[in-house]
């Protein structure tokens, strides 16, 4: 739905919206003030959120290069404008690395969590100078610092994400185009479900985690926000953890502690 607002609200697009980190990310967004544009290639889950005024939901695949610039047209048609793109659409998973299909399978990673990104700046760039700059917020992970068990293929595409932020930062700086990301450490999504569900599993990575719980998928959108806002104007080309601490620890089991195993994060619980 989209209402007549303020020409000089400012306009985002945000991938992997329908779920999880991006959909907080709309939705915080939203509440602030911010016109979005809203991608994801889960039709049904998108619903929701372009129910919202002032979103647009626009279903599609971001390794495609027409997901990206079909998302750019509909910033300016819509709304006239675009001040930042939130490229957070990622997928999990690798398996073993002889298994069958592995290569198949990073290769689509490759192109969901990395293609997905540099297609997203290339389509965002042209229409952000238009507005006389603006930013672009990347998610990596922390498995983009580190290796993970069995991730081999995910852990490649995180951390190209840190440095493919870093060199298209230093491209696009002079053009007053701010290029950062984050580096989510655990957080309760459908992404991870499968680990939270898992008792052992759980326990053992909340400790490793000094804040000793998941966090909140608001708190990752939290940042983006500061990453996104002109409180971040002179930030460009970092990768901005926010794991409660997990990328600080050298791999330590904590010692348990209550209310272990998992106490997650509620939905905005910024403790
Ligand atoms: N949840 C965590 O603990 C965690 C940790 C580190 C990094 N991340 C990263 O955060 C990002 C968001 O993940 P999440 O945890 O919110 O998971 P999620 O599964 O809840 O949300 C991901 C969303 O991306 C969408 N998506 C997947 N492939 C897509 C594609 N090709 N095109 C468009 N949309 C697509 C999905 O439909 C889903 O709505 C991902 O990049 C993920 O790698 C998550």
């Amino acid at each position: 739905m989209v209402s007549p607002v303020a020409e000089a609200a400012p306009v985002a697009f945000v991938t992997g919206a329908a779920s999880g980190i991006g959909e907080a990310t709309v939705r915080l967004f939203h509440e602030r003030g911010h016109r979005v544009v809203a991608v994801d290639v889960d039709e049904e889950g998108l619903a929701k959120l372009a129910l919202l005024d002032d979103v647009v939901a626009l279903a599609g695949d971001v390794a495609e290069e027409a997901t990206s610039t079909a998302a750019v047209r509909l910033a300016l048609e819509h709304f006239g404008r675009l001040d930042a793109a939130v490229l957070n659409a990622g997928i999990g998973g690798s398996g073993p690395l002889e298994s069958p299909g592995s290569i198949e399978r990073f290769d689509r990673l490759f192109a969901v969590n990395v293609r997905g990104i540099a297609l997203g700046i290339r389509a965002a760039a042209p229409a952000l100078r238009a507005s006389g700059g603006g930013a672009i917020v990347a998610t990596s992970s922390v498995s983009g610092l580190r290796g993970d068990p069995g991730t081999w293929g995910y852990n490649a595409t995180k951390a190209a994400v840190i440095n493919l932020v870093r060199g298209a930062a230093i491209d696009y700086a002079a053009q007053n185009i701010r290029i950062n990301a984050i580096a989510p450490g655990g957080t309760v999504t459908a992404l991870t479900s499968g680990v939270l569900a898992h008792p052992e599993l759980g326990e053992a990575v909340t400790r490793r985690i000094p804040a000793q719980r998941w966090a909140a998928p608001r708190e990752q959108a939290e940042v983006v926000w500061f990453l996104a806002s002109p409180a971040a104007s002179y930030v460009t080309g970092v990768t901005v953890p926010v794991d409660g601490g997990l990328s600080a620890n050298g791999g330590i089991l904590l010692p348990p502690q209550a209310p272990l195993p998992t106490r997650t994060a509620t939905e905005g619980d910024n403790t």
